[in-house]
């Protein structure tokens, strides 16, 4: 082709499909060049801004962590684990870092923007806060692709749900706030489990780190609703736990609501740990009827929401168990990146 087309088609690309064609960019190193635009969101040791370059013009996602607080909330170490994971990471449903760098009293993290926001918002938006099944497919896919490179990494995510998801300008979502997440004691470094895990296998951190941008902050119920009963018992140590959350996510894509909210925060964990779930025929939904749920899509929610997570579907042979169900058949894996995104809200 001739320079002209080559850069046309560069410059196309990097607009509707830029979430897996993102280069790590020649920022400057320094908050001083970023023009604050707005908050995006808050967390318990510190904010999320949309900021400018003023030189490149970019917009970006900047976390600005306190030292104090970290300090004060002992959060160093799982700050160091965010941080490690997001720069390992290169992966199209995973957002980027681009630098991270300090003053005297913060840390800054340098993000991809994702002008779509949280995915849960979207979904709040919907007509039953519900999508349709193919929809939702096309979502789930991207999430377990996302879950797969972390598994394969020796990453767990243990903190999936919409609120988590962003949705990138291109319409693909992207993994974010990996301040949960732990390396998996079986192929990561033990020695980071063992320091973080009186933590994570506590509820406290899972509450405290919502985002104060949405309806569920004040919730403590709504932040309970994806917790895999083993991580309730205190056993989450394995990337089965990933593999329930996704299984809660994908009916709350279908049905609008979580299976086991229960009407305090004890009746919530009674549920998951024994209630037998249940796929609503002709539900309070207006927006959804019964037959609108394929068997696929309700064996696969089946397999993945398996209170034993060694029968769980996906505990064995990782992603691929997911990848070849019959619900994924429509999906090709390897050219999700390049397929159309729904359109939403
Ligand atoms: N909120 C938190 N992180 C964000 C990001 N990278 N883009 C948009 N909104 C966000």
């Amino acid at each position: 082709s001739t320079p002209s087309s080559l850069s046309t088609s560069s410059t196309s690309s990097s607009t509707r499909t830029s979430s897996y064609s993102v280069q790590k960019q020649d920022i400057k190193v320094d908050p001083s060049h970023f023009k604050k635009i707005r908050l995006l969101g808050k967390g318990d040791v510190g904010s999320v801004y949309l900021v400018q370059n003023e030189d490149t013009k970019k917009l970006y996602a900047l976390k600005v962590l306190s030292k104090k607080e970290m300090v004060k909330r002992n959060k160093i170490k799982r700050v160091k684990v965010e941080q490690a994971i997001l720069s390992m990471a290169h992966h199209p449903f995973i957002v980027p870092l681009y630098h991270s760098f300090q003053s005297k009293d913060y840390l800054f993290f340098c993000l991809e923007y994702c002008v779509g926001g949280e995915f849960f918002r979207a979904l709040q938006l919907r007509p039953g806060k519900v999508l349709k099944e193919h929809e939702a497919r096309f979502y789930a896919a991207e999430v377990v692709a996302a879950l797969e490179y972390l598994h394969l990494h020796g990453l767990i995510y243990r903190d999936l749900k919409p609120e988590n998801i962003l949705l990138h300008q291109s319409g693909h979502i992207m993994l974010s706030d990996f301040d949960l997440s732990v390396q998996s004691p079986t192929t990561g470094n033990p020695t980071i489990v063992r320091s973080l895990s009186p933590l994570l296998f506590s509820q406290q951190p899972l509450l405290d780190t919502r985002s104060c941008s949405n309806v569920r902050t004040n919730s403590f119920v709504g932040t309970l609703e994806y917790l895999a009963p083993e991580v309730i018992q205190g056993n989450g140590h394995s990337s089965s736990v990933d593999w329930w959350t996704l299984g809660i996510l994908l009916y709350e894509m279908i049905y609008g609501f979580t299976p086991f909210k229960g009407s305090n925060q004890n009746d919530t964990f009674d549920r998951i740990m024994t209630q037998k779930l249940d796929f609503p025929q002709f539900g309070s939904n207006p927006y959804f009827s019964g037959p609108q749920i394929t068997n696929d899509c309700k064996s696969i929610i089946r397999k993945l929401l398996n209170k034993d997570e060694n029968k769980r579907l996906g505990t064995r042979a990782g992603a691929s168990e997911l990848k070849s169900h019959a619900f994924f058949k429509p999906i090709n894996f390897a050219l999700l990146r390049h397929m159309r995104p729904p359109i939403l809200p």
